[in-house]
């Protein structure tokens, strides 16, 4: 049996069902400019707003990253309480992530957003590739979640000076809470436990 040949082949497809690949353009927003948007807030105000929280967010993707390193690698008779907590926390973050970047977007700037950016501006150290101690593991995520809070806090009473109510409600009440609750949660790890009898 012959095998009839189609009647069109890819090539006679019209232009508007292929799709255009390879495309290169210039960007249409530079990373650091504002577009103004109808929010009632200046120029300027959501300049250094954008400013404070894109610092936040390339510190937030650095410990939400730092979560799953340890999450994978922890090791001990500890382990499947830390592998879930470290997880727990990990979700937590992302979350707040998603929310500091589409507040950078709202008030009408560029998020940033890949890894090599976030790793040239997150003032939380590099850790090593290879595994850590627990212990080792719980206290570096204590020290990020440290410097988070103390700039959320400076963050926040900046903002509010200028109005950005929204920000301020950000920084407050989901990065400064979230990351004071998991610094808790870690920190109670490193005491000395308690001996079985008084
Ligand atoms: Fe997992």
């Amino acid at each position: 049996m012959t095998k009839t040949s189609p009647s069109t082949t890819a090539s006679d497809h019209p232009d508007n069902v292929s799709p255009k690949l390879h495309q290169h353009a210039a960007v249409t927003q530079e990373y650091g400019t504002i577009v103004k948007l109808p929010n009632g807030l200046s120029e300027s105000v959501c300049t250094q707003s954008v400013a404070l929280l894109n610092q936040t967010l390339a510190d937030t993707m650095t410990l939400r990253d730092l979560y799953k390193k340890h999450h994978w690698q922890v090791v001990g008779p500890t382990f499947d309480q830390l592998h879930l907590l470290f997880d727990k926390h990990y979700e937590a973050q992302a979350g707040l992530v998603d929310l500091i970047a589409e507040r950078i977007q709202v008030l009408g700037g560029v998020t940033i957003a890949m890894a090599a950016d976030v790793a040239e501006t997150t003032r939380i150290p590099r850790p090593p590739c290879g595994r850590e101690p627990a212990t080792v593991q719980m206290s570096r995520l204590a020290e990020a979640h440290e410097m988070i809070i103390i700039a959320a806090r400076k963050s926040a009473e900046i903002v509010a000076d200028t109005g950005d109510s929204g920000t301020n409600d950000l920084l407050v009440s989901d990065v400064l809470r979230t990351n004071e609750l998991q610094a808790w949660f870690l920190t109670e790890h490193l005491v000395a436990p308690t001996p079985v009898s008084a």
